[in-house]
């Protein structure tokens, strides 16, 4: 398949996004942490995997979408903590008998044998998981110190760690500790949210300054365009004319996934029917499905919308050219308002774009109705 939807995607399915990824090679080599913040489907996942796979880096990857208890977020931490001081599979062995993995492991752990030991012992305690959260990373801090490589640290969706304890302030807890670590590069991604704005940005942000901040752009549309026809090439496949795929890449607004569904239709349009030359015709029908596809999403963000005031009116007179009616300084907090929400990106002064092309057609469309 050229053009693979939904999962994250690396090596030859992944397209575009040349500039960046120099960028955060270096970052990596320099074991500079650093943040990547982009809307929903935007490719962050699949750009960290694919920067790490190119640097050849191991790495501990969490997505705290999938980790709601920080009880799982701790055993996971002390299986990779194991890993680094060569112990695979190591929370089963303490878990069937504790004693046998201790004598089993001390004469020939990699790390220093106490540091070890307080591990094993962290394990066994019965402290609450608040409390082994700060020691597991205190753990990290000192285990990343007798290393001679650094290590690589992936927190996905991290605007939902927050979910992980009613106990603590989790992104507190976390820094406090982890501004000490200095052979540790920690990638922090998150979906566009509110959360992640007040993790990160504001000046009492407990992560403010901590890390490098870097936003993932659109695809770039030559890189893409290129690369796209190429891989159509290399099935034999051609466009009918020059303009035709540039035209679906700005209609896709350079949105990834949606550029992704789009291609993908395409292709396999191509496949079953046998044909070999992509004409208008092809593209406008496969537009339209990927657009069906993905109704019931945009009618989620729609309601998301719907449910502030105003929001859905600033973006309506945007999608639809007219001008906008609030004073300038509400109009100013609503759009700040969809840009944390992931659905608007700031251009340039007093300038924004709607993310999502799927969620601007229904608003064009919802004004076909009206009228
Ligand atoms: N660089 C890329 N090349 C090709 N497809 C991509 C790329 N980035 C994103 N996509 C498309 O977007 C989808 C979502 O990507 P993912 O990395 O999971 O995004 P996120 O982590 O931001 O939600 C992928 O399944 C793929 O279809
Ligand atoms: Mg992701």
């Amino acid at each position: 398949m050229l053009f693979p939807y939904g999962k994250v995607v690396t090596n030859e399915s992944f397209y575009d996004r040349h500039e960046i990824r120099n960028t955060i090679h270096q970052l990596l080599k320099g074991t500079q942490s650093f943040t990547l913040k982009a809307p929903r489907r935007y490719g962050k996942t699949s750009l960290i995997k694919q920067t790490l796979l190119d640097i050849n880096q191991e790495y501990f990857y969490v997505d705290f979408r999938k980790i709601p208890r920080l009880e799982l977020f701790n055993t996971q931490l002390m299986e990779y903590i194991y890993s680094q001081m060569g112990l695979r599979g190591a929370i089963k062995q303490i878990q069937e008998n504790i004693i046998t993995f201790l004598k089993k492991h001390r004469s020939t752990v990699k790390v220093d044998v106490t540091l070890f030991e307080a591990s094993v012992e962290l394990f066994a305690s019965d402290k609450n998981e608040e409390d082994k959260l700060i020691m597991i990373l205190e753990l990290l801090g000192k285990l990343s110190k007798e290393l001679h490589h650094p290590l690589y640290i992936v927190f996905d969706e991290f605007q939902d760690a927050v979910n992980m304890s009613n106990e603590i302030d989790i992104y507190e807890v976390m820094r406090a500790e982890i501004q000490h670590h200095e052979n540790i590069c920690y990638i922090f991604a998150g979906s566009n949210t509110t959360m992640m704005t007040t993790i990160f940005e504001t000046k009492s942000a407990p992560f403010y300054n901590f890390s490098r901040k870097i936003t993932l752009a659109p695809f770039d549309k030559d890189e893409l365009s290129k690369e796209v026809s190429q891989a159509f090439k290399s099935r034999r496949i051609i466009f009918e004319n020059d303009v035709l795929l540039d035209h679906l890449i700005d209609r896709c607004g350079g949105h990834p996934a949606n550029t992704m569904l789009v291609l993908q239709m395409i292709e396999f349009k191509m496949l079953e029917e046998d044909i070999k030359t992509i004409t208008k015709a092809i593209i406008d029908q496969c537009y339209q499905a990927a657009q069906e596809e993905m109704h019931d999403l945009v009618m989620e963000y729609l309601k998301e919308i719907r449910m502030k005031e105003h929001l859905h009116d600033v973006l309506f007179r945007m999608a639809n050219h007219q001008k906008q009616v609030l004073d300038s300084s509400s109009l100013q907090q609503k759009r700040k308002y969809l840009v944390d929400m992931g659905h608007l990106r700031h251009l340039r002064r007093g300038e924004y774009e709607i993310i999502d092309n799927f969620l601007r057609d229904e608003l064009i469309n919802e004004n076909l109705q009206i009228t």
